[in-house]
């Protein structure tokens, strides 16, 4: 019976989304709660917008698919954060922003974000500043 066989295949695809996405529902990152996280933690010290803003550290526009220490503008990164050889994905800030100097020892980058789901919101934020 193809037609019936065909359904199924049909409705599998419209469903199964709709399941996943209901089941993460409570997982995914609150990219307003990130906005305020970094607001308060991490705006004093890093710009956000093209021109402008704090340079105690980086510019933070478009970081994710950026190599580490190469924000043309600022001029005092450290060597160990230079020498890093990271690119920043979720994943690298995930693990660099729950402890940096652990991953990066001598980074001069000084604030942490040990709740998971906080950082998490804050990365999330963070991939939606392109450049
Ligand atoms: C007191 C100032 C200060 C605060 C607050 C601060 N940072 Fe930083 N941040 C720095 C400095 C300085 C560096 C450069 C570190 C280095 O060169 O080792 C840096 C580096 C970084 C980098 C690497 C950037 C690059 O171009 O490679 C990221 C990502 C970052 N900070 C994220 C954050 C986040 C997220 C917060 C808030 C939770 C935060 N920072 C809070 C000063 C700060």
């Amino acid at each position: 019976m193809p037609n019936i066989r065909r359904l199924f295949v049909v409705a599998t695809a419209v469903l199964a989304p709709t399941i996943c996405a209901a089941d993460t529902t409570s997982d995914m990152p609150d990219i307003e709660h990130g906005k305020a996280t970094f607001n308060t933690m991490c705006g004093v010290c890093h710009s956000v917008q093209k021109t402008g803003g704090p340079v105690e550290g980086p510019n933070l526009l478009g970081l994710v698919g950026r190599e580490a220490a190469s924000q043309a503008d600022f001029v005092k990164y450290s060597p160990a954060l230079q020498a890093s050889n990271l690119t920043w994905s979720v994943e690298t800030l995930d693990r660099f922003l729950v402890n940096p100097m652990a991953m990066v020892p001598g980074t001069l980058m000084p604030m942490l974000i040990r709740d998971d789901k906080t950082r998490a919101d804050v990365i999330a934020y963070l991939a939606t500043l392109k450049e």
